[in-house]
């Protein structure tokens, strides 16, 4: 890493549909928003989204935001009841993230969603912002445009401090006009929970739900692990998750990485390969789909070979380590 050069985009129709094609191959955009300039990769393309995971050093696999340019693209991908419909015709386009179910027959990958089956959706209002993923034709995963543990940026200049030569390009347009990230307001079952505050107030909110919607702290540093089951929707495979196996015990399901092969592999229930060549980005990409796959198996044991420790295999093992971990 630094491995490429960043092209830098104006915010023209020229500029939005170069980063549009960018995102359709599979490329890493960064893009002005109201809030702060996002990270935008093509939200159903599972390697593209470990590349933003990648770019940013993120040491582990949290849920991103799913963005689109108008509300009925936001519908086709959640499930919005009444109330969520309101909010969104309410706030939308702007500084607001719902979180809802998600539609089953959403192309989203696993890992945008870190494996969850609500999924967190927001139609900025920065023109810039609502161009280019136009310009997409897809819907857009984006998370803040800076390295992990720094803070959000404003203004494109913080983005390419952090980011030149990790990204493929960034479209050099306006400062973000709120400059804290939306605010994240999560309608599960029709309760209204606050995950984020952010742009737009809880007392906004109160006027249209009638009552200021409970508020439960997300740790939003990036670095900070996430106590396991804080997020309670959080998947957690049924199989309790052994790490670091070089031995397979009978009838346990398997997670392999690269060439390595357990002993008394042939006596697995299943296995899967998260990347055979050896590469942490398609195993990333993998992740969350084996991870079901093996649960679905009915095995009682999920065995996870070694995976490497640098580069995106240390947001790997700690999302491992969270399946792993004690459940309440
Ligand atoms: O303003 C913003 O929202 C910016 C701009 C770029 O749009 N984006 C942003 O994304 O702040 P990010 O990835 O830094 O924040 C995503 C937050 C995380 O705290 C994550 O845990 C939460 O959204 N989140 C995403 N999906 C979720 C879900 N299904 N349930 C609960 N929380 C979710
Ligand atoms: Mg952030």
């Amino acid at each position: 890493m630094p491995d490429r050069v960043t092209r830098r985009l104006a915010a023209d129709p020229a500029g939005f549909a170069a980063a549009g094609k960018l995102l359709r191959e599979g490329g890493l955009v960064a893009f002005p928003t109201e809030t702060v300039y996002g990270l935008g990769a093509d939200a159903r393309n599972g390697e593209a989204v470990a590349g933003i995971y990648e770019a940013k050093g993120r040491p582990r696999f949290n849920p991103l935001i799913i963005h689109t340019a108008h509300i009925d693209e936001a519908e086709k991908l959640a499930v919005f009841s009444p109330l969520a419909e309101q909010i969104a015709h309410k706030f939308w386009p702007g500084p607001l993230t719902l979180v809802l179910p998600k539609r089953a027959n959403a192309l989203i990958s696993d890992l945008a969603l870190a494996g969850l089956s609500s999924i967190a959706v927001r139609v900025p209002s920065s023109q810039t912002a609502r161009s280019i993923i136009e310009a997409s034709g897809r819907p857009i995963a984006a998370p803040s445009a800076n390295r992990s543990g720094h803070v959000s940026p404003s203004i494109a200049e913080h983005v390419l401090d952090d980011l030149e030569g990790r990204i493929d390009a960034i479209v050099m347009g306006e400062a973000a006009e709120v400059g804290v990230e939306s605010t994240i307001l999560s309608l599960l079952d029709d309760r209204a929970v606050l995950l984020r505050p952010g742009g737009v107030t809880r007392t906004d909110l109160a006027v249209i739900l009638g009552y200021e919607p409970d508020v439960m702290h997300e740790p939003d540093d990036e670095s900070a692990p996430l106590a396991p089951g804080l997020l309670k929707s959080h998947y957690a495979p049924h199989a309790r998750v052994r790490l670091n196996a070089e031995t397979i015990e009978e009838g346990e399901a398997v997670l392999l990485f690269g060439a390595f092969r357990p002993k008394g592999l042939e006596t697995a229930k299943l296995s899967i390969n998260l990347s055979p060549r050896g590469d942490l980005k398609e195993a990333a990409a993998a992740l969350f789909s084996a991870l079901r796959m093996l649960d679905q198996s009915g095995a009682s044991v999920i065995a996870v070979a070694p995976i490497p420790n640098f580069g995106l295999g240390e947001a790997l093992r700690d999302r491992l380590e969270r399946a792993a971990a004690p459940r309440n």
